[in-house]
């Protein structure tokens, strides 16, 4: 719970102003990202009781909007700390690929892909990697907890996949033709931090939840090779196909 994070023990007023102001920059597109992906629950709980998916797995999407929004509100939280003012609203966020043309049941299960099995196995690494490099006593408490919400959110999507792929096997394996161009879309809107005159500053930045430039493709990439990868191939697509047809998204990104 957000209030037993030790936000007292922040040592953010010790900072040069100039790296204030970029972490506040960061958790403010930090907390845009959260509220966004507490929307793209909301709608995915609605997609998966559509589908007819078990209640657990329906109320734990509902339980995984919650925690999403949750983790806006201390993202937030850190814009106030970081800028020593009043975060403001984040803008609203770009809705998520509709598929107009698929049925509720691939929708349901494109739902879990993009959001839980890519997007919150992606966002695990990139906890981790923050975790590790942690300043201070609240920089590493968020990340642990916002660590276990995703850890449980990716599961999510592998149970759904798994769910699927039991009562119909064919649908989940045509998932196959979708996913270079998923994987594709979710790595082309990788937030990239642009290197900055704070060169120097990157270490410090990176203890306080700031992945370093480029960083957050590089660790899309080794997610893909070590999670992504190995996770579809379970469900018969195989990895070979999928990275050489990812390989020609990619190029036409
Ligand atoms: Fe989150
Ligand atoms: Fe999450």
């Amino acid at each position: 719970m957000a209030h037993e994070i030790p936000w007292r023990e922040s040592t953010a007023p010790a900072l040069p102003a100039e790296l204030r102001a970029e972490l506040a920059r960061v958790w403010a597109y930090r907390q845009y990202n959260e509220a966004g992906a507490a929307k793209a629950f909301e709608r995915l709980h609605g997609e998966w009781r559509a589908a007819g998916a078990s209640a657990e797995l329906v109320d734990a999407a509902a339980a995984a909007a919650d925690e999403e929004a949750q983790h806006a509100a201390i993202c937030g939280r850190f814009v106030e700390l970081y800028s020593g003012g009043a975060a403001p609203e984040p803008k609203p966020f770009a809705d998520m690929p509709r598929y107009a043309d698929a049925t509720v049941e691939e929708r349901a299960l494109f739902g879990a892909v993009l959001m839980c099995a890519i997007s919150e196995s992606v966002a695990c690494v990139y906890l981790q990697t923050m975790l590790e490099r942690a300043a201070d006593a609240p920089i590493r408490a968020v990340h642990e907890l916002f660590l276990a919400h995703d850890i449980r959110h990716s599961r999510l999507g592998w149970a759904y996949l798994a769910f699927d792929a039991h009562r119909s096997p064919d649908r989940v394996r045509a998932l196959a033709e979708r996913l270079p161009g998923m994987l594709a879309l979710y790595r082309s809107g990788l937030g990239v931090r642009r290197p900055t005159a704070l060169e120097h500053a990157d270490e410090l930045l990176a203890g306080h939840g700031a992945l370093r430039p480029g960083e957050s493709r590089e660790l899309f990439d080794q997610a893909l090779d070590n999670v992504l990868l190995p996770g579809f191939a379970e469900f018969g697509i195989p990895p070979e196909q999928l990275r050489e047809n990812l390989r020609r998204e990619n190029l036409r990104r």
